[in-house]
């Protein structure tokens, strides 16, 4: 550690200052003035922008970035006023001298499917079809032996990655320069350039260290908008930090969902049926349909299926991207509703699912580029040691506690996104890859170094990789899973072009070197013939303390198919990070929009538990070799999403297991357990 890497906030400019938001103290209104004399009257302070006066922007395509463009208030925690002042401290103390006043209107903030606002979807997150129907779902569970019609409960969960959404703006002249903590600086300059109607040259956008983001920095946030904004009203360079109270509010979350699972299967265990219903909210200020129901047209064989969702616009902040979104939850659902189907069955649920692997993708009728979820149920299994597991339930005891095991499979698609990159050959031996990339904490700077290296034939040390900037070629987020498959592409092709000029070249090389350009557009979107996703499986093993209701999670083994694995220590320290993520989405982590309020009542990390050390046991994560030739040159399938899909249904699962109990609403709290 030295200390050298700088996050967003960490620019420490000429005559820096920086901005305290102020979010809205009711749930749905309008302000009707804002009074900032006692907050003016601080010495050190520049500025307080409110919705009168604040710098105007063109109409975002993303709505939640207009901010302080108008009175109105569509949820609690909405950003109200800005002070801007010398100091951080006196910045804070400037935005609470700030007075506030409104007129209230009604809200509504209660996710009730019969609410009349209710309304099926044509697309949900990531443009997939709302609604997916195969056969006669309702006839064929109707009609089967065999039947799980169980409804279960995610409640709204956070990112909160450890580095929170800052910036550090700086206008000079027209030119507009940030650090910002982002998944994406491409999408970043594009979006500013738009509001501050710019052209995207003047615009630089620096990303070079990011502390973790989960999906709530795929795209800008306020704190980017409202730093440029309030840079250019000081003329001064302006860092706004979002103070991790305000992130829940304005950064995203995970949308709480209510699905309905059932499952029709013959008395051998051949599914029949499987209806998948999905009902989630949405904010008054976007639609965005967390995709609970797709991942049920991925899994399993079945002639007869329904894959829908239900959106309740509701008083409440937006929800967004985090990590897997659809699948998380939904495959929480769905392998739980298959646990209880095993049981129903009197089947081992390893067993169940092997019996129902499909020939191709269940809705689109593809064949698969690659599957072995088969494979990574069995050497899970055989690690884990299930066999010879008793499947009763309730009746492995250690005194007070109540042991038991689970298992559920995981999936997400794997994609990839046109990127552009150049590699340069320099006269000294070595090579410079260039790409506006972003390393979110993944090892991005090192895969792609790997990658160069490969294609061009050369020792990891004689390449450098240049990233996290918007001068860099121009490339796609990091998110979705697609980072690596899409950025190793472009930078693959230019090594790869790289490689044959100076093959073909003789004599030494000219002082600035040799370069080539790649753009992967064409061919990282083309459309596939083939249904593209990794599979893993999960093995949970969790004791439940009888006395106080506490589960602890003893052991979790994931074993996944992820294509190739280009570093087994990057990973490996993304899917135990998944898998701790869902270990606390079944165990800890948990958020309540307090409907009265029209806000989350768990806004910090006193009172949202994300996993500590002592409550992650020891993860094991391993790989089935997978060669796949259908993704991308590298035969790569992302894999920093799906180490958390399913992690919550196999402690779940092993909960059944230790009780006899099946709960359906995460997390698995003492008070629920008791
Ligand atoms: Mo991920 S939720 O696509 O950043």
């Amino acid at each position: 550690m030295t200390g050298v890497a700088r996050y967003a906030a960490e620019y420490g400019l000429p005559g820096r200052v920086h901005a305290w938001p102020v979010p809205a103290g009711i749930a749905r209104g309008r302000v009707a003035a804002v009074d900032a004399s006692a907050a003016l009257a601080l010495p050190g302070v520049l500025a307080v922008l409110t919705p009168d006066d604040a710098p105007r922007l063109a109409v975002p395509e993303d709505a939640t970035l207009a901010v302080l463009q108008g009175p109105q208030v569509p949820h609690r925690g909405w950003c109200v006023a800005l002070a801007v002042a010398d100091t951080l401290e006196t910045a804070r103390a400037a935005a609470r001298a700030v007075r506030v006043t409104y007129t209230t209107e009604p809200h509504h903030a209660e996710l009730d499917p019969a609410h009349p606002d209710a309304y099926e979807p044509q697309e949900a997150n990531a443009g997939f079809p709302g609604r997916v129907e195969h056969g006669d779902p309702e006839a064929a569970f109707a009609a089967a032996e065999v039947r799980v019609d169980a409804t279960y409960r995610v409640p709204p969960l956070h990112n909160h990655p450890m580095e929170p959404h800052a910036s550090t703006a700086h206008w000079d002249g027209d030119r507009l320069t940030v650090y910002t903590s982002s998944q994406g600086g491409t999408t970043v300059r594009e979006v500013l350039a738009q509001l501050f109607e710019l052209p995207e040259d003047r615009v630089t956008v620096v990303t070079e260290h990011v502390g973790g983001g989960f999906g709530s920095k795929g795209t800008p946030r306020p704190d980017v908008v409202l730093a440029a904004m309030a840079a250019r009203r000081t003329g001064r360079p302006v860092t706004l930090a979002y103070p991790r109270r305000y992130l829940p509010t304005t950064v995203g979350h995970r949308a709480p969902t209510v699905q309905r699972l059932r499952l029709g299967a013959s008395a051998d265990g051949r599914l029949t049926a499987v209806l998948h219903e999905a009902t989630t909210h949405t904010s008054r200020v976007k639609e965005f349909v967390e995709q609970a129901a797709v991942p049920s047209r991925v899994m399993y064989a079945t002639p007869a299926l329904l894959s829908s969702h239900r959106v309740v616009p509701l008083d409440v902040p937006t929800p967004s991207w985090m990590r897997a979104p659809g699948e998380a939850p939904g495959m929480y659902a769905l392998e739980s509703a298959v646990d209880e189907l095993a049981h129903a069955l009197g089947m081992d649920p390893v067993e169940l699912r092997v019996r129902n692997e499909p020939e191709r993708e269940p809705d689109g009728g593809k064949p698969f580029s690659s599957r072995h979820l088969v494979e990574c149920l069995r050497e899970g299994a055989r690690r884990f040691g299930w066999d010879g597991r008793d499947p009763r339930p309730g009746v492995r005891r250690e005194g007070p506690l109540l042991i038991g095991t689970g298992v559920a499979a995981a999936t997400y698609p794997a994609a990839a996104v046109p990127a552009t990159a150049t590699a340069r050959a320099l006269p000294d031996g070595t090579c410079v890859v260039r790409i506006n990339a972003t390393d979110i904490g993944t090892g991005a700077r090192t895969v792609l170094a790997q990658i160069a290296a490969d294609a061009l034939g050369v020792p990891l040390d004689r390449v450098r990789t240049e990233i996290g900037h918007s001068d860099l070629p121009s490339a796609w987020l990091a998110g979705g899973s697609t980072g690596t498959a899409s950025w190793g592409w472009a930078v693959h092709e230019a090594c790869t072009e790289l490689a044959s000029r100076l093959a073909a070249h003789t004599g030494p090389l000219p002082a600035d070197g040799i370069e080539t350009h790649a753009d992967t557009a064409g061919q990282a979107d083309a459309d596939s013939p083939y249904a593209r996703h990794a599979f893993g499986a999960h093995f949970a093993e969790a004791a439940v303390d009888t006395v106080t209701g506490e589960t602890r999670v003893r052991r979790l083994i994931g074993i996944f198919a992820a294509g190739r694995i280009l570093n087994a220590r990057t990973a490996r320290s993304q899917f135990t990070g998944g898998m701790i993520m869902g270990l606390g989405m079944a165990l800890t982590e948990h958020s309540t929009l307090d409907s009265a309020f029209g806000d989350f009542t768990e806004a910090d990390l006193a009172s949202y538990h994300v996993p500590a050390h002592a409550d992650v046991p020891a993860v094991e994560a391993d790989w089935i070799d997978e060669d796949d030739p259908h993704l991308n040159p590298m035969g790569s399938k992302g894999i920093g999403e799906i180490g958390i899909v399913g992690t919550a249904a196999a402690i779940g699962n092993a909960v059944h297991h230790a009780t006899g109990i099946r709960f359906r609403e995460l997390p698995l709290t003492p008070d629920r357990i008791l």
